[in-house]
């Protein structure tokens, strides 16, 4: 550990009262002005840090950045978010995971970015969020499925993300097919789920999270919306962040141990689709009607205005009116 993340802990365990410089020196065994530059630099990334000069240093204020000590601090799950990696600027988390999924990294590392200069969306859009102010996070997850039984993922990452939301704000989000977390309408949450597979395995399953926290209407794409503008306060983005790790890897066990049915009635309960007339395209041609629910697959159901019952598994669905 760095002599500044040491600096930092021992500061943390101190609580809100002051650790005197010289036993900071004495523990870390460096000078009281090499400690003096540690907190320095601290103060730099944005840590406030009050300085006494019998009395010597009490953290006042961590900084609402997504570090990854600061995700990892009091993290407490076993899997997810156990090795972080935090960029200030990066193209795609997704991609950066994908890569080291190819190189046989353990499941549950998280990495985590300030802004993607490519970030990527479903269906080939792209997902633009402002600097610093939201969640973007992709996961390494090395789900023992089977491609089909993988897809389910996608359905219970929505699931997570409005419980969440949930614990953090007190407010109830909806999902829109197939993932789309939105409140009163508007895009609060997307998630990008990208496999490597064989035919009946799965190498790994990449989990890509892009949540709006902080960042206010004016600076999202039009139709979105934040955790803030619900909330209307600024919420902390570790603490977010962590409830979704949290939460994340309880879902995912639940899943892994057979209990998809009781996420998929999390998600029907949570659902802002079934019920609603939709329109969908299937290979090429549209179908309008009425979605009824999700099936063991987490396809959705439609009941044509013909009277047919048509499976969507992919892409998107519109509402319409009535
Ligand atoms: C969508 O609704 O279209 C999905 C959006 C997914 C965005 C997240 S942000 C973190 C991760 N990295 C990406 O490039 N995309 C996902």
């Amino acid at each position: 550990m760095k002599k500044e993340d040491q600096v930092l802990l021992l500061l943390k365990e101190g609580g809100s009262g002051f650790v005197s410089g010289e036993e900071i020196s004495k523990t870390l065994k460096v000078s009281r002005a090499a400690v003096w530059k540690e907190v320095e630099s601290l103060r730099a990334l944005g840590y406030e840090i009050d300085a006494h000069p019998r009395q010597g240093y009490r953290l006042e204020q961590v900084p609402d950045k997504l570090f990854a000590d600061e995700i990892s601090h009091k993290l407490g799950t076993k899997v997810l978010g156990q090795h972080i990696i935090s960029y200030e600027e990066i193209n795609s988390t997704n991609d950066a995971i994908f890569r080291l999924g190819e190189q046989g990294v353990k499941e549950g590392v998280c990495v985590f970015a300030e802004h993607q200069k490519k970030g990527r969306g479903r269906l080939g859009r792209d997902w633009n969020s402002p600097k610093g102010k939201n969640i973007l996070v992709s996961i390494l997850l090395r789900p023992p499925m089977t491609p089909s039984e993988a897809s389910r993922l996608t359905l219970v990452a929505a699931v997570s993300v409005v419980k969440t939301v949930q614990k953090i704000t007190g407010i109830q989000a909806g999902i829109k097919w197939p993932n789309d977390v939105l409140f009163k309408n508007k895009k609060l949450c997307g998630i990008l789920t990208e496999m490597n597979a064989e035919a009946d395995r799965v190498n790994f399953v990449v989990l890509g999270i892009g949540l709006n926290v902080n960042s206010k209407t004016s600076e999202l794409p039009e139709g979105s919306t934040s955790l803030k503008e619900m909330a209307g306060k600024e919420v902390s983005r570790i603490k977010t962040a962590q409830e979704l790790l949290k939460q994340l890897e309880s879902d995912y066990t639940d899943l892994k141990k057979g209990r998809f049915e009781s996420l998929a009635e999390d998600w029907e309960r949570y659902s802002v689709t079934s019920g609603r007339r939709v329109t969908a395209t299937l290979t090429g041609r549209k179908i309008h009607g009425q979605a009824t629910g999700i099936d063991r697959d987490g396809a959705l159901w439609i009941r044509t205005d013909q009277g047919l019952q048509e499976k969507v598994t992919a892409g998107d669905i519109q509402y319409l009116r009535g």
